[in-house]
């Protein structure tokens, strides 16, 4: 596996692969992997003849400054990990490297982008739309790789490609959670041992939901989630949206669409965490 910081030795890799027909896989990161991340890298390995995995803390994508700084940094652990899940190629650039000079693109890609967390994080996947554009010109992968956790985003990169006319086929990939069900997250370590205990109920009530759908109108379902989160003292929802999974329409009652997906943003004590779920 090479650790490679330059956009220019990068390609210089990987025309040679490209000349030959090789597919190329990417997985996107920002670093702190944990096991979800190992799964995208793992499914990119036996999908493609080479595997690279971008490790970037993206400046462009945080609203919060604090977010920013404070976000894990921990290149010499992801490298070995990645190494043993059989990566070819760490791209680690600086910020400098990635952004020689202020990126003023302003993306519009209509309501997947605008609503949930767009709407709550200003600017958040503009800058998401920045940086994958500009991996996607640096590596040409035939296929890249992206978690369902963050199930607006891989909409947002949907549109993005389709809009750009990117070569490159988007993969969906589940959601890995702990034993507990709480859905594996970097922020999941910002958590205080009280905290991780209550963090499960997160999925544990999108699971219930589930079964009310039968049953319940779409607003008793969201209802349902809002209130029994809210119970708990140290868990604050900030949204829970059920909308159709392709257009992220949000739906009023359950004919509007057949693939209904439940979405929510929760802060547990300080740390914001996200799920999702499909009805
Ligand atoms: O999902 C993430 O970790 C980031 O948003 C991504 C796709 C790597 C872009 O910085």
């Amino acid at each position: 596996m090479k650790i490679v910081k330059g956009i220019n030795e990068l390609k210089g890799y990987l025309v040679d692969s490209k000349r030959n027909g090789k597919r190329i896989g990417l997985v996107p990161t920002m670093g702190a992997l944990h096991k979800g991340h190992l799964s995208l890298v793992e499914r990119c390995v036996r999908e493609n003849d080479i595997c690279v995995v971008s490790v970037f803390v993206n400046p462009t994508q945080f609203n919060d400054k604090h977010d920013l700084e404070t976000y894990p940094r921990t290149l010499e652990a992801d490298c070995a990990l990645l190494e043993s899940a059989g990566c070819d190629f760490v791209f680690a650039p600086s910020v400098e490297e990635m952004y020689p000079e202020p990126d003023t693109r302003t993306f519009d890609f209509g309501t997947v982008m605008q609503v949930m967390e767009g709407a709550k994080r200003p600017g958040h996947f503009n800058g998401v739309a920045q940086v994958v554009s500009k991996l996607f010109y640096i590596v040409e992968p035939d296929n890249a790789y992206f978690g369902e956790k963050d199930f607006q985003q891989i909409a947002v990169i949907r549109a993005m490609v389709k809009q750009l006319q990117i070569p490159v086929q988007i993969n969906a990939c589940p959601i890995v959670r702990e034993a507990d069900g709480l859905a594996l997250s970097s922020r999941n370590t910002r958590l205080t041992p009280a905290l991780r205990q209550k963090a499960p109920l997160i999925a544990r009530t999108l699971q219930e939901s589930k079964a009310l759908a039968a049953t319940k109108s779409v607003r008793e379902v969201i209802d349902y989630v809002v209130n029994t989160l809210n119970a708990d003292p140290d868990l604050e929802v900030e949204y829970y949206e059920i909308v159709d999974g392709d257009s992220l329409v949000s739906i009023q009652d359950w004919k509007d669409t057949s693939y209904a997906v439940g979405c929510v943003t929760v802060y547990c004590g300080e740390v914001r965490l996200i799920d999702n779920i499909k009805y």
